[in-house]
């Protein structure tokens, strides 16, 4: 009997062939997933990363809210075209933070991983305000709305606690000090220094242009500007890090 006439048997018996079918797709299944469990992390861990700072994270709601991420990606691959336009290419570690991630995958406008320190406030903030007076084939939407909407400070504790349910590491000191802490940082001259203990390299001072009010503008430039920002790459190590 070939190999094909014992495999008729299979066939020809539904119940027989039920029983393979299973066998095999366990099988393949325990090859697939059990290594995971194995594996004690995927992201590999990287110095500088910290969560948002309250401000930049109200900032990154209203990125969120206004659809930012339909026509821009926030992921640098790693290719050598992508590497030289926008920077180092994005590591795993620069969005564990983000509830949900802002990878994208439309490039109507350019990527957005590396913005952070490309450009000035003011630039920002008249681009939000009216694209084409800076770049004058821009087809982006106007965002100078922003500049009118006041921001509750006291809004913000929620959203970091609902981080901190889903695994980012806010402490409760963090939680506690968030509301002060988002006016503090669009605030000049403001008493910052705990601040910048808790949430290091966080850009201080007045985004949009108005120091009275802290505005959705505030927050959305001060959280494009620290996009791409908090590792350092000229001290990175790429060997250290994968081990
Ligand atoms: C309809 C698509 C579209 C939407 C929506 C959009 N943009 Fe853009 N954006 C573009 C295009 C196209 C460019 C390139 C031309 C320019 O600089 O205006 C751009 C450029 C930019 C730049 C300059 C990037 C660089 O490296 O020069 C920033 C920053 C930016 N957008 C932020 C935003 C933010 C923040 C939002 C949401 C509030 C947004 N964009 C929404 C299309 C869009």
């Amino acid at each position: 009997m070939s190999l094909l006439d014992k495999h008729v048997v299979i066939e020809k018996n539904a119940t027989l062939m039920l029983v393979g079918s299973l066998l095999v797709v366990t099988i393949g299944g325990i090859v697939e997933i059990a290594p995971l469990f194995y594996l004690e992390n995927t992201i590999e861990k990287v110095e500088g990363m910290r969560p948002y700072s309250p401000l930049e994270l109200a900032g990154r709601d209203i990125y969120v809210r206004e659809g930012c991420y339909v026509c821009h990606s926030q992921m640098i691959r790693p290719f050598r075209d992508e590497v030289e336009r926008y920077g180092h290419y994005s590591l795993a570690a620069e969005s564990m933070y983000d509830h949900p991630f802002q990878w994208g995958s439309k490039r109507t406008g350019p990527d957005l991983a590396r913005v952070g320190d490309r450009y000035s406030n003011e630039w920002h903030v008249q681009h939000l305000t009216d694209p084409r007076s800076v770049v004058p084939e821009s087809i982006m939407p106007r965002y100078g709305f922003l500049k009118n909407n006041k921001i509750d400070p006291h809004s913000i504790t929620t959203h970091l606690a609902a981080n901190a349910a889903v695994g980012v590491p806010y402490t409760k000191e963090m939680i506690d000090a968030a509301a002060a802490d988002l006016s503090a940082q669009a605030t000049p001259d403001a008493n910052t220094a705990d601040l910048e203990k808790r949430y290091p390299k966080a850009k201080l001072g007045d985004f949009d242009g108005n120091p009275q009010a802290v505005t959705e503008m505030d927050a959305l430039v001060a959280y494009l500007q620290m996009l791409g920002t908090l590792v350092d790459f000229s001290t990175y190590d790429e060997a250290k890090s994968a081990r």
